[in-house]
């Protein structure tokens, strides 16, 4: 989300890389020795398959997207399966005001874990928003029995691959072949996903609507003060929290990240200039594709839900097709923005504009094309860190009870019969 690179010609450059203090402070910032990082074991744990049973969906969802690393959940495994928790505090603030995003990450990390369940070789059922009375239990995962699951998924292998690309990319299209691949993906009648070629008109358009979106961002200090609040400067800080945005993952190449690890702590203000340069400089005219992930109303959770489900599966096809890809999100943000502050509605309108279906409103934003080299891995809170309480007494009384009456029926018709 940042470049440091306009800030990084001024400096000087990669020359200055082999000063020795800057090497402690890159140590420092966690640009050094990235493999051993607390904040990476997750990704170890995934590949090393150290989790089995229900614990391995929860291995799963950790490695989802989720809004500025925010990772707003909480898992409970239980009986009949995994229950995943919506942590409303683990937000975005100004930058996401009704949870929209928030919601779309959980979305992405129960995506991870269905595709995960066809790994133990268990039939699994989604059941969204399971609880009315709890709507912070946003979903439930139920295992069948061992040996009666589909085969693996095709994409399951992907999961401990995808990463947010923020990198300059190298231009060109992506071919008719790939496009249709993505466009494919099943998708909920609720959503409708929308690719277009950057130099498309309405890829130009996108582009310009983006720059347009982020510089209003920028000038809007409580977005930026609550997006800076998820960056996570220096090493102590990333190995503590083990989320988060930092300059390792912010799309600069690993040298050029090194050298910016010597440049001081920067402020929001700074972020965000970088941010808007690297934007207008680097990630929209490299990118290949730009779209939209679209809802009949995004802020209906359950679509939010979905929506994240939907990004979490075009990126891991992404991945799988050999393309980088990155969210772009600064529109939507800005329409939930002006929605909140009930201004007029001048970033809706415009994206709806770009929209095939007057029906459906921008949810999620994106860019796909070719990258020079994989992207790096960011941090993640493993397993043991995010598993909860279960779910409400009241809420596992009545399951109970329900199973119960269901159990009751088939003996009676067995009877009857
Ligand atoms: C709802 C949502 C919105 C996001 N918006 C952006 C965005 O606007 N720009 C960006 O660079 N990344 C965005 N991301 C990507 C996250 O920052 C990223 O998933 C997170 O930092 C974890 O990194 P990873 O995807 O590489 O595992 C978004 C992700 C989600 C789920």
């Amino acid at each position: 989300m940042i470049s440091r690179r306009s800030a990084l010609r001024g400096a000087g450059g990669a020359a200055a890389v082999l000063a020795g203090a800057g090497l402690l402070r890159a140590v420092d910032q966690g640009l050094v020795l990235a493999g051993d990082r607390p904040g990476l074991a997750a990704w170890r744990d995934w590949d090393d398959r150290r989790y089995d049973g229900p614990l391995a969906l929860v291995s799963a969802g950790v490695l989802a997207a989720s809004p500025h690393n925010t990772q707003p959940w909480r898992f409970a495994v239980g009986r009949l399966g995994v229950d995943i928790f919506e942590v409303a505090g683990r937000s975005l603030g100004a930058m996401d005001p009704f949870g929209r995003e928030r919601l779309a990450g959980l979305g992405a990390a129960i995506h991870n874990m269905a595709l995960a369940s066809t790994g133990l070789g268990r039939p699994a059922v989604v059941h969204l928003l399971p609880d009315a009375a709890n709507p912070a239990h946003v979903a439930r995962i139920e295992l069948g029995p061992e040996g009666q699951g589909p085969a693996p998924h095709p994409l399951l292998s992907m999961i401990g691959r995808r990463h947010t690309d923020r990198g300059d990319w190298r231009g060109g299209v992506v071919s008719d072949g790939q496009l249709a691949v993505l466009r494919a993906i099943p998708l909920p009648p609720e959503l409708r996903l929308l690719i277009f070629a950057a130099d498309s008109p309405q890829g130009q358009r996108f582009a310009a609507l983006t720059i347009d979106a982020t510089a209003a961002i920028v000038a809007d200090t409580e977005m930026m003060a609550a997006s800076h609040t998820w960056f996570r400067h220096d090493r102590r800080d990333q190995d503590r929290h083990k989320d988060g945005l930092a300059v390792a993952t912010s799309g600069v190449s690993p040298l050029l990240a090194f050298a910016a690890a010597m440049l001081p702590e920067q402020t929001a203000a700074s972020e965000g200039r970088y941010w808007l340069a690297g934007m207008r400089d680097s990630a929209l005219p490299s990118a290949s594709a730009f779209g939209f992930i679209s809802a009949r109303d995004p802020y209906d959770r359950r679509s939010a839900l979905l929506a994240g489900s939907a990004w979490q599966r075009l990126h891991l096809q992404a991945i799988a097709l050999g393309l980088a890809a990155q969210p772009l999100n600064q529109l939507p943000e800005m329409i939930d923005r002006q929605h909140q502050l009930r201004r007029a509605a001048g970033f809706g309108r415009a994206a709806d504009a770009l929209l095939v279906d007057p029906a459906f409103r921008p949810t999620f934003a994106f860019r796909l094309g070719h990258g020079h080299r994989p992207a790096a891995a960011s941090p993640r809170r493993p397993v043991s860190e995010v598993i909860g309480q279960p779910a409400r007494l009241d809420y596992e009384v009545s399951r109970a009870a329900a199973e119960t009456r269901a159990a009751d029926d088939v003996l009676d018709r067995r009877r009857k019969g």
